[in-house]
């Protein structure tokens, strides 16, 4: 089978990817290692950037993400009592839209179906050869059949657990990893959100976010320890954990109800480099990780897609290499930047086990000076809502 572009991962970025070069009449092919269901069953977070939104537009898959998303013209930082709002539209004339990964995944496929785009489901043992030669092949098993094809690029789209970013060899591959000392302990639960805006809470308890799906679905995380299983929370016992760590007038408007997921997550900041090796290319979590403060996940991996998309379709309309070729550089520009964001929000809100009495006052001196400094709350808008690509 010949293609132009091997997408290997069916996740946000390798389907995101694949919808906008279809539109521009290049085909590609998907290949995911689990089945759809699989996919669409993961709980991610839900803010999404104007970077992202107008790339789902121009993938044309952005109808129902206006039709159901929740424009969110800013955010409220709680520590203690105290509770402020950093005005995102204010600040950078931008909002941000609230709408569940899941539902941007679901979309996605929806119009790579409509599209008649191949996605091949549950392939085992995808192996890249001769990325750094002009012939690259990408071989599979699915059904027990071993499968070969030759495109011209390969996107290494498949997630921090992959096999693209192996492919790139050790010598020429840097790595650059922070474990977090805590993980999020994670609640979905079919009850009206308790705010219409995120509330991201300091507490000497840990840190807490009340955000939401819809208006009756709503989705709350404390900080946990490590050693942490969902098992060892029953739902009262988050509730009570949760309200012990929000404002009190915030507790007491809390509705709580029967959790329908309960999952923890570690947090981590990963970067790898250089996105590049001859004809792969890095996408979304096969290149970088950040913590969840912030949601920059799903976002980030869409800066990504829009430099790899721009570069692609700069080579078949023009046969330039110069986007391919800065891609890397261009990407990790911006990845960087998203990892100190997501770092500096993270450190902003949790309890570190080693953290000190001094580094506590400067913690709260730091939250105090964004409650009460307009260009701090401008500093934080803009890096939220998005930075430009
Ligand atoms: N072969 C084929 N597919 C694979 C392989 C493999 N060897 N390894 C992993 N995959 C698939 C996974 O099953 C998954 O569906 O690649 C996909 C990667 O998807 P994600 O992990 O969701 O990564 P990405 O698409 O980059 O999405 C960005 O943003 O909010 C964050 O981490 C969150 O998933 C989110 C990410
Ligand atoms: C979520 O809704 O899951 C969410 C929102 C904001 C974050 C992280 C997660 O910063």
């Amino acid at each position: 089978m010949k293609t132009q572009v091997c997408i290997i991962g069916g996740g946000p970025s390798g389907l995101l990817l694949a919808q906008l070069l279809h539109r521009r009449g290049i085909a590609s092919v998907v290949l995911e290692r689990k089945t759809k269901d699989y996919v669409l069953g993961r709980i991610r977070a839900g803010v999404l950037e104007q970077g992202l939104v107008r790339l789902m537009e121009e993938a044309g898959c952005a109808d129902r993400l206006h039709r159901e998303g929740f424009v969110h013209d800013g955010t409220l930082v709680a520590y203690g009592d105290e509770m402020f709002r950093v005005d995102f539209s204010r600040h950078t004339g931008t909002p941000v839209i609230v709408y569940g990964q899941t539902e941007v995944t679901r979309d996605l496929y929806a119009a790579r179906e409509a599209s008649g785009g191949v996605i091949e489901y549950e392939v085992e043992d995808v192996e890249i050869l001769g990325a750094d030669t002009d012939a690259p092949q990408v071989s599979y098993t699915v059904g027990g059949e071993r499968r070969r094809i030759f495109p011209q690029f390969i996107a290494g789209c498949d997630g921090f657990h992959g096999v693209s970013r192996q492919a790139i060899p050790l010598s020429v591959r840097r790595e650059y990893e922070k474990i977090y000392p805590f993980g999020w302990l994670g609640v979905l639960s079919e009850t009206p959100p308790v705010n219409h805006e995120l509330i991201y809470a300091n507490s000497p308890r840990g840190f807490a976010l009340c955000s939401m799906r819809n208006e009756n679905l709503s989705r709350y995380y404390i900080q946990c320890s490590l050693s942490d299983s969902p098992s060892d929370w029953t739902d009262a016992a988050f509730w009570q954990e949760l309200k012990r760590r929000l404002p009190s007038t915030v507790a007491q408007a809390l509705v709580t109800g029967p959790s329908i997921e309960k999952s923890i997550a570690p947090l981590r900041s990963f970067v790898t480099e250089p996105m590049r090796w001859g004809r792969l290319f890095l996408c979304g979590d096969a290149a970088h990780i950040v913590p969840p403060t912030g949601a920059k996940g799903l976002n980030t991996a869409a800066s990504d897609v829009h430099y790899l998309y721009t570069a692609l379709r700069q080579f078949y309309e023009t046969g330039s290499e110069a986007g391919l070729d800065s891609y890397s550089a261009d990407a990790l520009a911006r990845v960087w930047k998203v990892s100190r964001f997501s770092w500096w929000f993270s450190s902003l809100l949790h309890r570190y086990p080693d953290q000190s009495e001094f580094d506590h006052k400067v913690q709260l001196a730091e939250l105090e000076f964004l409650r009460t400094n307009d260009a701090a709350q401008a500093a934080m808008a803009e890096n939220y809502v998005g930075l430009p690509y």
